[in-house]
């Protein structure tokens, strides 16, 4: 499928994987729509941003509406990308950053898809990316409250992608690995480095998955760095 012309949402844009995708998908010639809390520095003709709190269902479906009479009700592809992680022992985990893991990784993906999947019915097209994580296919100790978060996508991808795929709309798991991203400031025992994954190469993984052919259907993008701790010699 050509991008040129469509309708990406992407939530989570001012940084990382979320502003890699908004920049090459800007490049495949699509308009994109990014719902964020922060702004990222793009100037495009074909980029709106709107100001959104992903964990607020009414931020969420306000920004849709403010998305329609922006561009019209026409949104191609969904990308559920906003997200954070904090790692502690379980009996450690914080109550406030337990709540906010699973309202901005998990409650979200319900938010956009009351506002996208009945459009996406009713242009029997759509294709829409949950940013998953290997730790939503294994769990990790002193991680067990993103890894729970991480593996609800997982499941809801799932249930979306049978519940969909007869509407002619995709559902596509995103899991990667370690990515060399801001995620790991609230990690103080990891630092970022260049044996993980770099966010453009995720994006670029993620756009190709967007033009392939309508029957053609990548159910789970699992990727992981090849050497994460960099060459053994
Ligand atoms: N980096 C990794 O190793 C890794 C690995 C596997 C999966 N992932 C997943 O990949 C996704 C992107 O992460 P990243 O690595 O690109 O991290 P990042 O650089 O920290 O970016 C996260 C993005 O999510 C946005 N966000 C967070 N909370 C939000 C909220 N309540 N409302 C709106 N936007 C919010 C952030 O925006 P602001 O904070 O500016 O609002 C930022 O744009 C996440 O779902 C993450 O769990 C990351």
């Amino acid at each position: 499928m050509q991008l040129k012309d469509k309708t990406v949402v992407i939530t989570g844009v001012s940084k990382g994987i979320g502003l890699a995708l908004a920049l090459q998908y800007l490049d495949e010639g699509a308009k994109v729509a990014g719902l964020g809390r922060n702004k990222p520095e793009i100037e495009h003709d074909n980029f709106h941003f709107i100001k959104t709190d992903v964990r607020s269902s009414s931020e969420v479906s306000e920004a849709f509406i403010a998305l329609d009479n922006h561009w019209g009700k026409q949104i191609h592809i969904m990308v559920n990308n906003a997200g954070l992680g904090y790692f502690d022992p379980i009996e450690d985990v914080d109550l406030d950053q337990l709540h906010q893991m699973f309202e901005t990784n998990v409650y979200s993906i319900f938010y956009t898809s009351k506002a996208v999947v009945p459009q996406m019915k009713s242009q029997q097209y759509g294709h829409i990316f949950n940013i998953a994580s290997t730790a939503g296919i294994e769990a990790y100790p002193q991680v067990s409250a993103y890894c729970g978060s991480k593996f609800a996508v997982k499941a809801i991808s799932g249930s979306m992608y049978k519940e969909l795929r007869d509407h002619r709309i995709k559902v596509t798991c995103v899991y990667p690995g370690s990515v060399k991203t801001d995620f790991f400031r609230n990690t103080p025992n990891i630092d970022p480095h260049d044996y993980m994954l770099m966010p453009e190469d995720v994006a670029e993984m993620i756009v190709h998955a967007s033009k392939t052919p309508d029957n053609f259907h990548q159910v789970n993008l699992e990727v992981r760095p090849l050497q994460p701790k960099g060459p053994k010699n």
